[in-house]
């Protein structure tokens, strides 16, 4: 296993977030402060003044003094002047984005000292930052302060940002930040929110070591390698999702209790679950997305030869190097406060022994696409707090139930078992979940109990009982070969949600949904076989999926449903008769009805269904029709105005007319050699006894 010695990076004390946000700016803007247009084309809402896409060159000298909040976005300000501004001294708020802005100048007195908030997202400040620097340095008051977007590097912002100790927020994604160091942010003492998404940044080297304030940072989408010596205790949230990140690991022998919430590191390239804070109340955790296993199986007949520690040192000092011994359980740290964990899309193919039973508040467990095999209850203990398990999507082949821990699961609300190898499973296992509301079983081979296997209560069984499960509301069984429901397969639940679809020939008798005649709302039968259900007793039936059912009508059971969204997709409909149409078309909101073969000539209820506005026809493009000899038309293409063509219908005639003139012709023929035999003979005669040249 990779547990050699890694020379590495060092990424330490990281950790300062920044949120972005935009907000108004309330500064005075400078430009010319004479020539002021006489009426200005900005709007005033109370001290706000709005002069966004107004093609403004300068700020406007025009606006009531007393304002306190300027937005200026999308004109073209080239430069800035600080003096343009002098007239607005309550100005707190400046919001100037997107205006091709290269710097922001002070060529006059002003010092816009109340400015509190200040956005210059998306300019060109890289070109004349130093001057913009200098301005910068006299906002005393700035607390908020937005440069996304403006090709600055590292040097630069360390410039800008010199001696801003009143700031509290910086946004600095969308730049072209490589590497960050202690002089980066050395200043800004006071900072509590850092936004570094979608810059290059592959290494943090005690950037962040000053902010002891910092509760909010984001690094999404940048090349971070790993995350060492984390150790900022403040931090509420750290975003470092969409990295390269293959190691997380926290200072583990800070005594301080870390105030961390949420950690996301999806989207990156852990191998191991990350090594979290001994103290910490973490509650979100999101993994999903990486490489993530465990191999704690390992550990116990490891040769000698291997290590068991990984060591992490600064690439041009040996001063911090950090060293994990891997394996060693008490690096997951403390994670009972974990409300959420995320694992989905990862290599875990089993959980360590007690894991589960130290997440003590979990309430959501995601393990989808991971390389689970078993999920066996009797000795995994699940946390009472659970509401979601989802495990679809492994390859579950055992699913044993039946433990006390799977019993107390009173707050269990939603079970995603789709997509797995089950072919057994406890029948009883969801019978004694009181808040169970959703399970999804699709794509495994499990049956539906009958009312005599109901009383056999079975650890293995190959069906699933149902009935008088009364929190149950939605239930997905799509392609588990299904091969008939039994009588009464639900009784006792008030299903509002259930997919049968892609259990082809699935045999469903008309006593089999009837206890559901009060309460289903969405019926899935796609690729079921199904055709002649009688749907009458469904009065709140307002979904329904019938594709690929080999319809060649509806039935006029459907027409009694006040149905909503209806999938007809893929059968064998030619045409849908006026007056269903008209029935169809003044309830349904959403329709499907693709790759059917509909007469070209027969769409008299497409213009039904046209004429309706509410009425959707959601795969309009896929739509196609039959036209006699010229194969398929796209419905959009409005082929019927062929049918309508009177040369059609002639040559039409000559095709229908020509036998019957053909059959006259012989019947003359034959009339003639009967009763004037001697006349044919001669017209043959006439015609071919002409000279033959030899
Ligand atoms: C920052 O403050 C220090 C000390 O007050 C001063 O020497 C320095 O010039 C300031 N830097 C800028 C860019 O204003
Ligand atoms: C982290 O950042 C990514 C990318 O911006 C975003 O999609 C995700 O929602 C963020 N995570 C959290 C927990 O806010
Ligand atoms: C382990 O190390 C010893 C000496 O360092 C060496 O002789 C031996 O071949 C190594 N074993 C393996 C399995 O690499
Ligand atoms: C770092 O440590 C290694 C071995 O421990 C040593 O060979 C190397 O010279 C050290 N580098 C520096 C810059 O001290
Ligand atoms: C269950 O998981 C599958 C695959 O992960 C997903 O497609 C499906 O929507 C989930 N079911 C429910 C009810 O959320
Ligand atoms: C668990 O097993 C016991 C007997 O071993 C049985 O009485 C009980 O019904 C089972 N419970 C479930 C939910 O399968
Ligand atoms: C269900 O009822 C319909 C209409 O009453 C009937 O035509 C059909 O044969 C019945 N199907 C079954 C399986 O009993
Ligand atoms: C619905 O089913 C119940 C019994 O399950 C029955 O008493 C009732 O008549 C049914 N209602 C309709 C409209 O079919
Ligand atoms: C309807 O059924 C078809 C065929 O089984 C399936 O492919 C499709 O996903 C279903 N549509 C919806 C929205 O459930």
């Amino acid at each position: 296993m990779p547990a050699d010695d890694h020379m590495m990076g060092i990424v330490s004390n990281l950790l300062p977030c920044l949120v972005c946000f935009s907000l108004g700016p309330a500064w005075n803007l400078l430009m010319q402060s004479s020539g002021l247009p006489l009426h200005s084309p900005c709007k005033l809402i109370e001290k706000t003044a709005f002069c966004s896409h107004c093609q403004l060159s300068s700020v406007p000298g025009d606006l009531p003094e007393n304002i306190d909040e300027l937005q200026l976005n999308h004109n073209p300000i080239k430069v800035l002047h600080s003096s343009g501004l002098s007239r607005y001294p309550a100005l707190r708020s400046l919001s100037c984005t997107n205006a091709l802005l290269d710097a922001v100048e002070m060529n006059s007195f002003y010092i816009p000292h109340m400015l509190e908030e200040l956005n210059l997202a998306d300019n060109n400040l890289h070109a004349g930052y130093q001057q913009t620097g200098w301005v910068l340095h006299t906002l005393v008051k700035l607390r908020s302060l937005d440069l996304s977007g403006n090709g600055l590097t590292e040097d630069m912002v360390a410039f800008l940002l010199e001696n801003m100790t009143s700031l509290e927020y910086l946004y600095l994604s969308r730049n072209v930040l490589l590497r960050l160091d202690e002089s980066t942010f050395q200043d800004l003492h006071q900072l509590k929110e850092l936004d570094l998404d979608r810059n290059m940044l592959f290494e943090i080297d005690g950037a962040f070591d000053g902010l002891q304030d910092l509760q909010r940072l984001t690094m999404a989408f940048n090349r971070l390698p790993c995350l060492i010596q984390f150790q900022l205790t403040k931090l509420v949230l750290l975003n470092a999702s969409h990295n390269s990140i293959e190691w997380f690991v926290s200072n583990q022998d800070l005594e301080d209790t870390f105030e961390l919430e949420t950690l996301d590191l999806s989207s990156n390239s852990l191998l191991f679950f990350p090594f979290l804070p001994t103290r910490s109340r973490i509650r979100h955790l999101l993994l999903a997305d990486n490489r993530i296993s465990f191999y704690e199986h390992l550990a116990e007949n490891t040769s000698p030869n291997w290590t068991n520690t990984v060591l992490f040192s600064n690439m041009d000092s040996n001063a911090s190097q950090v060293s994990a011994t891997l394996w060693d359980e008490s690096l997951h740290g403390e994670i009972s406060a974990l409300e959420l964990l995320d694992l989905s899309r990862n290599q875990v193919s089993y959980l360590p022994e007690g894991f589960l039973s130290k997440l003590k508040s979990l309430k959501r467990l995601k393990l989808q696409k991971n390389c689970l095999e078993s999920f066996d209850l009797r000795t995994v203990e699940l946390p009472v707090s659970l509401q979601e398990l989802d495990i679809s999507d492994n390859s579950l082949y055992l699913f044993k139930g039946n433990h006390s821990s799977w019993n107390k699961l009173r707050d269990l609300i939603h079970v995603n078992l789709s997509f797995n190898d089950l072919k057994q499973i406890p029948s009883r296992l969801f019978q004694s979940l009181p808040s169970l509301k959703t399970v999804d079983l699709s794509y495994n081979h499990i049956g539906i109990c009958s009312l005599e296997e109901d009383t056999k209560v079975a650890d293995d069984s190959d069906c699933v009982t149902w009935r008088n499960l009364a929190s149950l509301r939605e239930l997905y069984l799509a392609g588990c070969n299904l091969g008939s429901l039994p009588s009464s397969a639900f009784e006792g639940t008030q299903l509002t949600h259930l997919e049968l679809s892609e259990n082809t020939d699935i045999l469903i008798r008309n006593d089999s949904l009837m206890s559901l005649n009060r309460t289903l709302q969405y019926l899935g039968l796609g690729n079921t076989g199904t055709s002649h259900l009688d749907f009458t007793p469904f009065r709140h039936l307002r979904s329904l999926n019938m594709s690929v059912n080999f319809l060649f009508e509806l039935s006029e059971s459907m027409m009694s449903l006040d149905l909503r969204w209806l999938n007809l997709m893929g059968n064998e409909l030619t045409t849908i008769p006026p007056h269903q149409a008209r029935i169809l078309a003044q309830r349904l909101q959403t329709v499907f009805l693709g790759g059917n073969p509909f007469n070209c000539c027969n769409l008299e209820w497409y213009q039904l269904f046209k004429d309706v506005k509410s009425l959707t026809i959601e795969d309009q493009a896929e739509m196609t029709c039959l036209l006699l000899n010229r194969g398929k038309q796209s419905v959009e293409a409005r082929p019927w105005a062929v049918c309508e063509d009177k040369r059609e219908p002639s040559w039409w005639y000559v095709v229908l007319f020509l036998p019957v003139v053909l059959s006259l012709l012989g019947v003359t023929v034959i009339f003639l050699m009967t009763f004037r035999p001697k006349l044919l003979p001669r017209v043959i005669k006439k015609t071919w006894q002409r000279p033959t040249s030899y």
